[in-house]
Parts: C-alpha cells; structure tokens; sequence
C-alpha cells in the first residue's frame, strides 16, 4: 500500500468548568455556553495516513487502529464522521485511509475519550486540507476549522484546540462566542490558572452508564432545563470575572456547583441516572472538610461520571498532594489517579 502523505497530531482532553448538557436542534449545537481547562497529560495522538485505494469505488476506505489493534467499533463512528465532512475533505474519497491512534491515559480508566480523539482527528484533516491545497489559512483561522470540524465528532472536543482555556457556545457576554466552534480565552486568564492543577482521582474505572448523547437529550424533557440554561449563561459571566481576576474562591464555588448540577440533572431526568460512586461522595465531603480546615483553595469538579478532578494552584500542591496520599487515595480504585495540569494543546508529531 503507497503512502501518498501522513500526518500525526496529538490533541488534549479538557475538563469542562462550566458544564455544556443539552443541544439545541441542529448538529451539535450547545444549549448553553461552556468553558473548559485544556489538559496537558491526557492526551490522544493520532496519524492519518493517504494510501492508494485498493478498490475503484467512491466509498471511503477506511482503516483504523486503535492502540495498534484493528477497531471496528470505532472504525464505524468515524465512518459516519467522514462521511458527515466529506464534501468539505474531497481526500477521504480520493485515497484509502489508515489511521492509528493511541490514548496517554488507560482505556479503562473512565476518563472520556472523545474530547481528544475528535479534535486530533479534526486538526489531522485539517492539516492534510491544507498540504494538498497547498492553500494556507492563518494560524488562527486554521485553530477555528478545525474546532468547527472537532465539534461535528464530539461538543465538547470543540474546546480542545486551543491551549489553556476555551470557550464555546454563543454567550451574551463573550465577544465573538459561537456554537459552531470554541473561541480561545487564555490571553483573559490570570496567570494562576496558567500552571492549575488538576488530579483525576479514578473513583470507577467501569464503563459508562449512559452515553453522552443519552445524557444530551434527557434534557429535552428535563424539569428544569430552562432553568439550567440561564444558570450557565450566570455561571459563565461570573466565573470568567474570577478567571480574569484569580479570584480562586469565586471560582471554586461556581466549579463546585456546575458539578453538583450536571449530577443533579442527571438525577431527576426521565429516566433517572447516578451516576456517582459512593466513593465519590466519600471524597466529596473528605475534599470540602479539608478546605475548610486547611484553608487551602481546593475545589472539585465532575464529569458525567464517578471520577473527581480536583483543582488547585501549582503553589500549594505539596500540601494538596499529602492530603491526596493520605486521605483520598484509599478510596481511588485500585489507588488509580493521574496528575495532570492545565497545558499547552495540540502538537503536531514530526514524522
Ligand atoms: O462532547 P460530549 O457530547 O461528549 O459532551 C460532554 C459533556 C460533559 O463532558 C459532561 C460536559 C462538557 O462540557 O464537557
């Protein structure tokens, strides 16, 4: 098989603060704004390799590995992906397709995923546009095709392309927000939140209970989902003030009641999901007991998950790390838990 041209792109996952649940109609248009930390550590690397086709027909050929194994699974996701953007990537009918992607973080250690293949992928196609065009768009603009393309994968892998901090979703507030794509949001960030900290503490490694797009449209018969929206748009303008001003306290809070909310939306949708462990309740009160005895800004957030991401300046994390050794490993799976930070977002691999 003769490789006409390859790429390699290694793309974050994000830890979203203020949470995006429920679309509006449309493809993967957000109900409401949200706003994410890029990760450093956990990551997913991606080569999309051109090859002559084997075949003369017009379908996509498509190969895919994941972890250097042949994935159907995920070979028939990214099937219809392609075929969702192929009128805008002529290529992925032109050539056969092998793509090989890996994750930094375990498979199984119930840290989505989707986030940092969808926007390694979307960059990965980006980047071949522009070589075969031998057209270049600007830096900037290049970041926005592709988190416009990362976006039509997964929502929240809209937010990945960009280092430090992102937005998405049209917000009153926020100067040149869109739902079609995430805008950058780092040159607001008080340098505090540069080098944050963030320790996934992998309550549950087990698999999903409800997949994102389930949890998506439980909110289109959700109680309160109207509520929930203007919440976010309040939560947003008030913890883009404390990111601004490293007001840690403010933004502690607003984290910690976008957790409880997303899990509580959950809970009363139809039908109903907890999608919490015990331990991570247990962590809960172990993390809100130490804040108030220690003083120290230490917050939580969740995902639509067990697993906790503890958040924390760079310049109180020995204390932060004993408190983690002593108090919270024992109640982690298997003691798993990965230490990561806000990063610096996607990297192009030399070949
Ligand atoms: O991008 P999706 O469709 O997997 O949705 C992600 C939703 C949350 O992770 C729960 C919140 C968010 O904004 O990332």
């Amino acid at each position: 098989m003769k490789e006409i041209k390859k790429v390699t792109w290694r793309s974050p996952s994000n830890i979203a603060l203020v949470k995006y649940w429920g679309k509006k109609s449309g493809v993967q248009i957000p109900a409401n704004p949200s706003i994410s930390f890029t990760l450093q550590q956990c990551y997913s690397e991606t080569s999309v390799a051109l090859v002559e086709k084997e075949g003369k027909s017009k379908e996509i050929e498509l190969r895919f590995y994941f972890d250097g194994k042949a994935n159907m699974a995920f070979q028939l996701k990214m099937l219809k992906f392609f075929e969702s953007v192929q009128s805008d990537f002529p290529f992925l009918r032109e050539y056969g397709l092998l793509i090989h992607s890996t994750n930094s973080f375990p498979h199984s250690s119930g840290i989505a995923s989707s986030a940092s293949a969808m926007s390694a992928l979307a960059i990965a196609l980006c980047d071949l546009k522009q070589q075969l065009s031998g057209k270049n768009w600007s830096a900037e603009k290049f970041l926005q095709k592709a988190s416009y393309f990362a976006r039509l994968g997964s929502g929240s892998a809209s937010r990945s392309v960009y280092p430090l901090i992102s937005e998405w979703g049209k917000a009153k507030t926020v100067k040149g927000s869109s739902d079609e794509y995430a805008i950058p949001f780092a040159k607001h960030l008080h340098k505090t939140f540069h080098t944050y900290q963030n320790t996934i503490l992998i309550a549950s490694s087990s698999e999903k209970k409800v997949s994102s797009r389930i949890g998506h449209s439980l909110m289109k018969t959700n109680p309160f989902a109207k509520t929930r929206y203007a919440q976010a748009e309040k939560n947003l303008k008030e913890i883009i003030d404390a990111l601004k001003k490293g007001d840690l306290e403010k933004f502690g809070n607003i984290l910690e009641e976008e957790a409880m909310t997303l899990h509580a939306l959950m809970m009363c949708s139809t039908p109903s999901f907890v999608l919490m462990a015990p331990s991570t309740l247990t962590m809960i009160e172990k993390i809100r007991r130490f804040r108030e005895e220690s003083k120290l800004p230490v917050y939580f957030t969740l995902d639509a998950g067990p697993n906790i991401h503890l958040l924390y300046p760079k310049a109180v994390a020995k204390k932060v790390d004993a408190f983690i050794y002593d108090e919270l490993e024992q109640h982690c799976e298997k003691g798993k838990m990965i230490h990561d930070n806000v990063g610096k977002g996607p990297v192009k691999v030399k070949a």
